[in-house]
């Protein structure tokens, strides 16, 4: 769509034309067809909306929607028509003499600062070179003096002429901005991290401290009702020890559950894929479901804690598949890879029961095990999906942790 010239009110929308109309011929009346074409316009800072992309700024282009550009209009010979104050008024503060003003050649001025050693002129310049050697927009983000800015020109045509907008965003506070920002991020992530590898320490030391103390404190027990058993002649002592003989072997199962959930000590020794088949052979054995796990990919170095929370999926994901799938297979696959890792575990059951839910999402409940999962996993950074499988049978349960974190 062409712009019409009488649409064209204000220097406002003088500067978005080269936003909005890049490429467009600008229809100009036939009875202004003998004015030099000068805009009478107000001088307004536009805010508009940059399409501005291809360079290292593009991440910042949502902030760029909300920045004032400053504008200058150049006609086909680089003459200057109109442009923001701020265009003059730059050199001015740089200190060069030469005074830059309406009519007068912007290259040839250019040129002359560049003489001059005006690191100013020399973007400018190559985006007027780049312009005369046919190019019809010309974008680029660069430095000078301690300053980011951004160069957009942008041709059109209107009455048989060309014509060219200057445009430049300073971007020094958006850059600083975002150096801040990934400082932070940063200093967070490292933060969480060692906030889950000393909760992770805490939970190793209560597995040691049970299996230590209150484990051995049981066998002592076993021991002394095995005694009594043996040595006491009343069939009803005899059948009470049993009976708490029996409870006490109940909880040193519980509690060998127990310490191994709160550290499973197999991860350190074995590494994650080795722990990893091994859990599933103990669910096997537990649960009598076929459950297998295929690896791919090398194992790239990673920070333990990752490792830690992958297991911790797995674990969850695997004892859900027992409790609720009635599933008769699951399979767990860990996919490694240098910038992430994923795992996902697929089982053949039941699925989940949404009836209750909207949307394929996890059904609410008061377990812990999901909601537990997905803020261990987010405290990483990774994203955790649970769902039901599209094709078939079964729940998924999957995880990538994006390299990042480790
Ligand atoms: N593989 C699965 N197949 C079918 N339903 C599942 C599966 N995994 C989870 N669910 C459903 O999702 C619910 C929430 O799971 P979650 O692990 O959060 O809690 P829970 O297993 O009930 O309790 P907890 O994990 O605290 O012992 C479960 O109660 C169950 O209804
Ligand atoms: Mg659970």
């Amino acid at each position: 769509m062409g712009l019409s010239w009488d649409r064209v009110r204000s220097w406002r929308e003088v500067k978005s034309m080269s936003w909005a109309g890049r490429n467009n011929a600008v229809d100009f009346p036939s009875h202004r067809a003998g004015h030099p074409v000068h805009p009478v316009v107000h001088p307004v800072r536009a805010h508009r909306r940059s399409r501005i992309q291809g360079d290292e700024s593009d991440e910042l282009v949502p902030q760029m929607g909300a920045m004032e550009a400053t504008v200058l209009i150049l006609d086909g010979e680089w003459r200057i028509i109109e442009g923001d104050p701020d265009w003059f008024d730059l050199w001015a503060r740089r200190g060069y003499e030469f005074e830059l003003t309406q009519g007068q050649s912007f290259k040839r001025y250019c040129e002359w600062c560049a003489l001059w050693g005006a690191p100013e002129a020399v973007i400018p310049l190559e985006a007027m070179r780049a312009i005369d050697g046919g190019a019809e927009h010309f974008s680029r983000t660069y430095k000078v003096r301690q300053e980011r800015r951004k160069l957009t020109v942008t041709t059109f045509s209107a009455n048989g002429g060309r014509f060219a907008v200057f445009s430049r965003l300073d971007l020094t506070e958006l850059f600083k901005l975002r150096r801040d920002r990934l400082r932070l991020e940063g200093k967070l992530t490292s933060a969480l991290s060692s906030l889950i590898s000393i909760r992770d320490d805490e939970r190793e030391r209560i597995a040691r401290e049970l299996h230590d103390g209150a484990a051995q404190c049981l066998v002592g027990i076993k021991l002394g009702l095995a005694h009594l058993r043996l040595k006491s002649g009343d069939p009803e002592v005899i059948a009470t020890a049993a009976d708490v003989s029996g409870m006490v072997e109940q909880y040193q199962a519980d509690l060998r559950i127990l310490t191994y959930m709160l550290y499973p000590p197999l991860l350190e020794q074995l590494g994650l894929r080795r722990a990893l088949q091994a859990l599933c052979a103990t669910f096997t054995a537990r649960s009598g479901i076929d459950i297998r796990l295929a690896a791919y990919g090398t194992a790239p170095h990673r920070a333990c804690v990752v490792d830690a929370a992958i297991y911790r999926v797995v674990q969850e994901a695997l004892s859900n598949v027992q409790k609720h799938a009635s599933a008769l297979r699951a399979r767990v696959r860990l996919i490694e890879r240098p910038d992430s890792v994923i795992v996902a575990v697929v089982d053949d059951g039941v699925g989940l029961d949404l009836s209750q839910n909207e949307g394929d999402a996890p059904p609410l409940g008061s377990g812990l095990g999901i909601p537990g999962m997905t803020s261990r996993a987010h405290e990483l950074g990774a994203r955790v999906v649970v769902h039901n499988r599209a094709g078939g049978r079964g729940t998924i349960v999957a995880a990538s942790f994006p390299r990042q974190v480790w």
